[in-house]
This record gives structure tokens, C-alpha cells and sequence, in this order.
């Protein structure tokens, strides 16, 4: 059977997932499946990006069901190593029992902010799992010039708004350039563990939960220069007046080039059971698009116009998608941000 990673990974990934049991890491006593998993596709095309080669230094932030560090372990080899940091000391210690069970003797596992420390290495090649505010300096810092950084980023200062991406380190830590984004979104970096995954710690302007319980939340940097009542109200009428439409094909794409553009208006938002979209918003009301493509508005105002006419400057633009936008960085306090540009 084809692998769903066959498409994104090489022959060295390939063979590093096919010998790595999945399920004996990601699958709890019950049956059910560790929430702090990543799926093997995503993790095989991360890898791929990565270029690990045998006998390199690796660190890992987010070492989650260890999954992904047995799949290091076996790219690294005997003469390799790997150091995997997560918040969570019920995880690391879980994994290490896995790895160790599994034979990985190459791999040390740390508990800690991942994003703040990891033990002193020069390490070759650096992945995260987990998306920080910004690319932060001590990861910089301890790789070994010519390392490779794989991350998750935020390129706009709103929640999901994400991609992932690579960076090469230079000569010095402040020489550090990046050269490609691809799709892709994890839960954001914490301070401390956290159950509450859905729940984005990051670039929300407002958030609340429906009769039902479902999670509604809007970010929009607008809504920044106003009372929270304001988000509130905008999320009052998502709920209660939300309507459906058609929408776009290749909404993924436009998502990406709307991250990149950032248009003045640009707002995320969770839509309760609907999943999440990106569009317009106004004190009036949203209009979004979803993953699949469906139209989302609700309230009456210029949103949708708008959102409309973005659109149609993408679709003239050739529809770029993530890995045709080019990624550039900003020094910003102790780190970078990561920002994308249309060509
Ligand atoms: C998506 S999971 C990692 C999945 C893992 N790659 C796998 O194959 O199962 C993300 C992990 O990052 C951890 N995490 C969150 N914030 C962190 C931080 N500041 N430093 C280190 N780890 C963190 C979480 O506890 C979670 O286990």
C-alpha cells in the first residue's frame, strides 16, 4: 500500500517511518490516540525539509509521543544525536521509556520551555513542533553555522494564521536566511503544559462559546484600537447570524496569499462546528473563507465586497499558493519574525 508520505518525503525519511511503529508511540493503553501526536505525512515532510543527514547533532522542541524523535534517531544514526525538549514531564518521561524500549540510545530527553533554553550544543539541525511567537534567538544561537532550522511560524500577528518555515544559519547567529515556506500549523509554543489545545494562546482578539459549547473566537488587528465589547458584539452576530455560501476553489492557496498580503481588514476566525476561515472583517460583520473553500458571512456590511475583491487580486496574480511566496525575516526583540512576500 502507498504511504500517504511517499508523495513528500525522500528515500531516507521513507525508510526512518517505515521503521519507526507508529502506533507504539501514538496509541495510549485505552485504545485511544495521544493528543500530542503529529501525523506521519506531516512529520515525514517536515523531516524532508530538515536534511538530516547521518552523524548530525539534532534538537527537537516538542517531542510530543516521541514518534517523530524515534524517526530522528534512525535518520541520525549511531554516530548522531538527538536532544528533545518539551514542556510536559508526563511526555518526556513517557518517551523516554518508549525510545529506550525501542533501542533509540541516541536520544536525550529534556523537560523545559523549548523556546527559552535547550542544553548547550552546536546543534546541525534544529525542528520545532510547536509554533513560537517568534523564531527565538537561543535556537539561532545554538545551532552550528550552516544549520538548518525547521519551524512553524506565525505570518501575521493573528491566531493560525501560520506557515512553516526554513531557515539556514550563517557564519554568525545574526546571519540567518530563510528560503522556504510550505504549509502547515501547529498549537502554539506554552510556558507551561496545557491540555486546552483548540484554544490558540496567540493573536486572538476575542473569543466565547455558543449554547452548544462550541469555541468561537476572531482575531483582526483592527479590533486592537477598540473596547473588547466590540469583538464580543462581531462574534454575538457570527453566531447568530452566520450564513453559508460558495465560496472559492483553492482556498488553501488563497489563504496563504492573504497571510502575505495582509490586507488592511484581514481577520481569522473559529467557527464554532465550521471549522476556521480567513477574510474581512468590520465593526459590521465577517465575511471568511474556510478551508474547503465555503463562504462564511454573517452581519451586514462591505466584508464580503471586499473579501470578493481580494480574490479576485489573487486570481490575477496567478493564485499563489504558500510555497510560491517567498519568506522574509525581521529582527524583533530576542528573535525573528517570519513575514511572506508575493513575487
Ligand atoms: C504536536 S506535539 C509534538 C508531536 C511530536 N512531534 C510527535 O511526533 O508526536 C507538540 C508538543 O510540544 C509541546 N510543547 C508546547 N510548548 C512547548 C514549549 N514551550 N517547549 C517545549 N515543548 C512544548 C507540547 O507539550 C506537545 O507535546
Amino acid at each position: 500500500m502507498t504511504q500517504a508520505w511517499d508523495a513528500i518525503a525522500g528515500e531516507a525519511v521513507r525508510r526512518a517511518l517505515a521503521c519507526v511503529d507508529g502506533p507504539a508511540y501514538t496509541v495510549l493503553p485505552g485504545g485511544a490516540r495521544l493528543p500530542q501526536t503529529s501525523a506521519p505525512a506531516v512529520v515525514g515532510g517536515m523531516l524532508e525539509r530538515l536534511e538530516v543527514e547521518p552523524g548530525h547533532r539534532v534538537l527537537e522542541i516538542g517531542t510530543g509521543s516521541g514518534f517523530s524523535a524515534a524517526v530522528l534517531s534512525r535518520l541520525v544514526g549511531p554516530g548522531g544525536h538527538v536532544t528533545s525538549v518539551d514542556i510536559d514531564a508526563r511526555l518526556t518521561g513517557r518517551a523516554a521509556r518508549l525510545l529506550a524500549d525501542d533501542g533509540c540510545r541516541n536520544v536525550r530527553l529534556v523537560t523545559g520551555d523549548g523556546t527559552r533554553w535547550a542544553p548547550e550544543s552546536r546543534y546541525d539541525r534544529v525542528i520545532a513542533w510547536v509554533t513560537p511567537v517568534r523564531v527565538p534567538d537561543v535556537w539561532v544561537r545554538q545551532a552550528a553555522p550552516g544549520a538548518v532550522i525547521v519551524t512553524p511560524v506565525h505570518l501575521a500577528p493573528l491566531a493560525r494564521a501560520m506557515a512553516v518555515v526554513r531557515l539556514r544559519r550563517g557564519a554568525g547567529p545574526d546571519r540567518l536566511a530563510a528560503d522556504l515556506l510550505m504549509p502547515g500549523g501547529f498549537a502554539e509554543a506554552r510556558p507551561e503544559p496545557h491540555d486546552q489545545w483548540p484554544v490558540p494562546s496567540y493573536g486572538v482578539d476575542a473569543l466565547t462559546r455558543d449554547a452548544a459549547g462550541r469555541m468561537w473566537w476572531v482575531a483582526a488587528e483592527w479590533l486592537r484600537a477598540h473596547e473588547p465589547a466590540v469583538g464580543m458584539r462581531l462574534l454575538e452576530l457570527m453566531i447568530t447570524d452566520g450564513r453559508g455560501g460558495t465560496g472559492w476553489l483553492g482556498a488553501v492557496d488563497l489563504h496563504a496569499y492573504l497571510m502575505a498580503a495582509r490586507p488592511e481588514g484581514l481577520t481569522t476566525a473559529a467557527l464554532g462546528d465550521q471549522g476556521w476561515g480567513v477574510g474581512c472583517s468590520d465593526p459590521g460583520g465577517v465575511a471568511l473563507a474556510g478551508l474547503s473553500g465555503d463562504l462564511f458571512v454573517a452581519g451586514a456590511s462591505a466584508a464580503a465586497e471586499r473579501l470578493d475583491g481580494w480574490a479576485l487580486e489573487w486570481r490575477e496574480r496567478g493564485r499563489p499558493g504558500m510555497a510560491d511566496l517567498v519568506p522574509r525575516l525581521h529582527r524583533r526583540g530576542s528573535g525573528w519574525d517570519v513575514r511572506a512576500a508575493v513575487p
